[in-house]
């Protein structure tokens, strides 16, 4: 972020991060090494499911045409036909493997119903406990379970319910976190827990390059997740102009400034834009609930009203209705 051009192509970021040369002997090992044979991707790259709707058809097919897993993101409503439709466009853009990202923190038993229905290859959980009857269920529709994970007692729970991939995310990472370990530090003890369980685990948290790739396979892992650096491609469903602040500032802070009604206890990484500079300070006893709504946004097909401090990721058809502040 920051210091690198921006890529308009999924292809461009893959070269970049695949076919450097100093990683493609060990991503060519890695490959080896099972990740294709278990969850039967090219290579052990995963593009998180950006939410709300961010990782949407085009940057997953195009991600899974290019040999990695794309993972789809669904509704944080029950929308069971809308996420068909979505699984749908995403199967008429690629004839490869994808997977879609469920938060467990919202309604979605629909959601999951329709995903195991299209039998889609995998199925990533977050901010939630995967129960065994849900792993069962999967894998009976032959659905693999990934969850992602963001500390050690979560990465245990998971590997005793038997999951088929664990991605583990440093507090790094984009997005809400949901730990507060470091990638460097949680990384390794979550390798060793797995130790011959055929489980890969999948690294998360600030990888952006071929020095991030290889820096994650030192420490014991089968692949990388990035969420970060899909956000500003050509393919990404986020805002032109969200793309383009992305490319142009280099700062960020850790703050749970936005989102703290609707992901309590979730800091996040941000950039260091004029409105956050102004409002960092924001009192603890305020949130988005009661805002002002400054802009509107159609999110999975739903008008929705993006209230300050929400921080909604902003696509194609956010619009401003109050910029004041
Ligand atoms: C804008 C954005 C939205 C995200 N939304 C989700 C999500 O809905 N579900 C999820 O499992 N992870 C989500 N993540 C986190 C990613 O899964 C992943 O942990 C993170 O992007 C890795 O760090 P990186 O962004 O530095 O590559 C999101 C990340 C970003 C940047």
């Amino acid at each position: 972020m920051g210091q690198k051009p921006i890529k308009h192509q999924i292809f461009l970021c893959w070269v970049d991060v695949v076919a450097d040369k100093t990683t493609k002997l060990a991503v060519e090992k890695n490959r080896d090494m099972g990740w294709k044979g278990i969850l039967g991707f090219e290579y052990g790259i995963v593009q998180a499911p950006l939410g709300p709707d961010i990782a949407g058809p085009e940057l997953v097919a195009a991600v899974a045409n290019a040999g990695g897993l794309g993972l789809l993101r669904a509704p944080d409503w029950e929308s069971p036909e809308y996420v068909k439709e979505l699984i749908k466009k995403t199967r008429k853009l690629t004839d490869k493997p994808f997977g879609i990202g469920v938060v467990l923190a919202f309604p979605h038993k629909e959601n999951i119903k329709a995903i195991l229905e299209e039998k889609i290859a995998v199925l990533q959980l977050y901010w939630g406990e995967c129960s065994k009857e849900l792993l069962v269920e999967a894998h009976n529709a032959g659905v693999k379970v990934v969850p992602q994970v963001g500390s050690f007692e979560e990465a245990k729970k998971a590997i005793n319910v038997g999951v088929d991939a664990i991605i583990v995310q440093g507090r790094e990472a984009g997005g809400h976190v949901i730990g507060q370990d470091a990638l460097i530090s949680l990384l390794p003890r979550v390798v060793d827990l797995v130790g011959d369980h055929d489980i890969p685990v999948i690294a998360a948290g600030a990888i952006v390059d071929a020095r991030g790739y290889v820096a994650a396979l030192a420490l014991g892992a089968k692949g990388i997740c990035m969420g970060t650096r899909f956000l500003a491609t050509h393919e990404s469903y986020a805002h032109p102009m969200y793309k383009q602040k992305l490319i142009e500032l280099d700062k960020t802070e850790y703050t749970d400034v936005f989102g703290r009604a609707r992901w309590p206890g979730a800091p996040h990484r941000v950039l260091q834009t004029p409105f956050f500079c102004d409002w960092k300070s924001l009192p603890a006893q305020e949130n988005e609930s009661n805002q002002p709504i400054i802009g509107r946004s159609i999110i999975h097909g739903v008008e929705k009203e993006i209230r300050r401090f929400a921080g909604t990721v902003p696509n194609p058809t956010t619009t401003a209705v109050h910029v004041d502040s």
